[in-house]
């Protein structure tokens, strides 16, 4: 019998499986480091979360956030299953477009966008979440047609200080105070339609979190409208909904947080008289992290002052353990059951003293050769890697029904120096 090592990976003769394959397998034929993906969890993560809302509220649509993961295979597999997607720059929208995702299913929700990126998106007739009415206002006359506006009702919740999405701290959206002018102004420089947005938080696993946020938006989608007269055509709830990155951490229970989240919706709608608005949520991690595994080799063990686990997977390719010290579950692929034998640090083969994937981590004894198995790698770890150092980013390969994919090419020395150029004057002509 398989025995569940981290779902949805399993063990068989001691060595990490993702449905029949064998990971260890995988990693000699293509190499580490190597981002291996679900294609059959990915759509089950989509459908889970997706049935949840529908089921209760009709109008209720999914936008995939891709910057937890951008690959166009991960994207064409999420809109055929009918979702649409939130992009955070035009390179983003132009990633969505080449994968077919249609323009009326992506929302732009930028952070700082210039006037040539905003005008960029509604030229391609995609609605944009403004974070602040500034943003709307550096359009003058070429305003949208619909305008969203970012509130930032003042809830702090992230795992991390970097992940905090609100409160008097974040740089994102607009205090509730001054939205309804907001939505005033848009009017009358002659927006028509309108939206209202909030990030629910970040990597949240509590359903009560969901509850409350939702509830104060839709309460204060309720008053802005009261106020000013403006109905909302959508309103965005945002991503944050959170999945386990420890063994012992409880998957959430997006069925619980649906009902209370509809509940919420309706009750507004009653006291408000709300009109119906379409829901939008725009989850990234929930449907892409648990569906692929980090895969890196041993290279060097060294044990002195602490034990110092040398492998191939640098921050360059998994940047949030080191970034905000984020836990992600570390297995050796290729003998599951070897004992724990003391703290450790795992790090990578950069030149930085943060690049750790691990610290004083209970691990077994590592070997030369051995494969490290990094979960909940789908979010936030391709779409955040980089060539620091001159290292290569993961290949990445793709489990389908029919077959193995290879979706991303590791980096070649080309790639290294394409879009660079070396002025004339400097060229190396002396024929050595
Ligand atoms: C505007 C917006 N929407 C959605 C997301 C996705 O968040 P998550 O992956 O936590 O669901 C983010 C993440 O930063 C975001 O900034």
């Amino acid at each position: 019998m398989n025995q569940v090592i981290f779902p949805p990976f399993t063990s068989r003769d001691n060595r990490l499986f993702l449905e029949d394959h064998d990971l260890c397998e995988l990693c000699d034929l293509h190499g580490t480091p190597l981002l291996v993906t679900s294609e059959k969890r990915l759509r089950e993560n989509y459908r889970r979360i997706y049935n949840a809302f529908s089921s209760l509220y009709s109008r209720f649509e999914i936008r995939y956030a891709i910057k937890s993961n951008s690959n166009p295979a991960v994207i064409s597999i999420l809109r055929d299953e009918g979702s649409g997607v939130d992009v955070s720059s035009i390179n983003e929208l132009n990633i969505a477009r080449y994968c077919g995702v249609p323009v009326e299913k992506i929302l732009f929700s930028p952070n700082n966008a210039s006037r040539d990126e905003l005008l960029e998106a509604l030229k391609n007739g995609v609605a944009v979440n403004f974070d602040d009415i500034g943003q709307l206002n550096i359009l003058g006359d070429k305003h949208p047609e619909t305008a969203s506006f970012r509130i930032n009702l003042n809830i702090e919740k992230g795992e991390f200080p970097g992940t905090t999405t609100a409160g008097p701290n974040a740089k994102f959206g607009m205090p509730e105070s001054y939205a309804a002018e907001a939505y005033r102004q848009a009017r009358e420089i002659g927006v028509r339609k309108f939206g209202i947005h909030v990030m629910i938080g970040s990597n949240v696993l509590s359903p009560d979190h969901f509850e409350h946020v939702a509830g104060e938006i839709f309460n204060a989608a309720g008053r802005i409208s009261r106020e000013t007269g403006i109905k909302f055509d959508f309103i965005d709830l945002g991503g944050g909904f959170g999945v386990p990155y420890r063994p012992e951490e409880k998957e959430l229970n997006v069925d619980t947080v649906a009902s209370s989240v509809i509940n919420s919706l309706e009750k507004a709608n009653a006291q408000y008289g709300l009109g119906n608005p379409k829901l939008l949520i725009e989850p990234g991690r929930y449907i892409s992290a648990d569906t692929t595994v980090l895969l890196g080799r041993v290279n060097n063990i060294k044990s002195y002052t602490k034990t110092f686990v040398g492998t191939d997977i640098g921050m360059n390719i998994m940047l949030r353990t080191a970034l905000y010290g984020a836990y992600h579950h570390i297995v050796l692929a290729n003998d599951l059951s070897r004992a724990l034998s003391g703290p450790k640090e795992i790090v990578g083969q950069i030149c930085e003293n943060t690049d750790r994937i691990a610290k004083e981590r209970e691990f077994p004894e590592a070997r030369i050769d051995d494969i490290i198995a990094v979960f909940t790698s789908g979010s936030y770890v391709s779409s955040m890697s980089s060539n620091y150092n001159g290292r290569t980013r993961a290949r990445e390969i793709l489990l389908s029904d029919d077959g193995i994919h290879v979706v991303r090419e590791r980096d070649k020395f080309e790639d290294f120096v394409r879009n660079t150029k070396i002025p004339d004057h400097l060229l190396d002509n002396s024929g050595k």
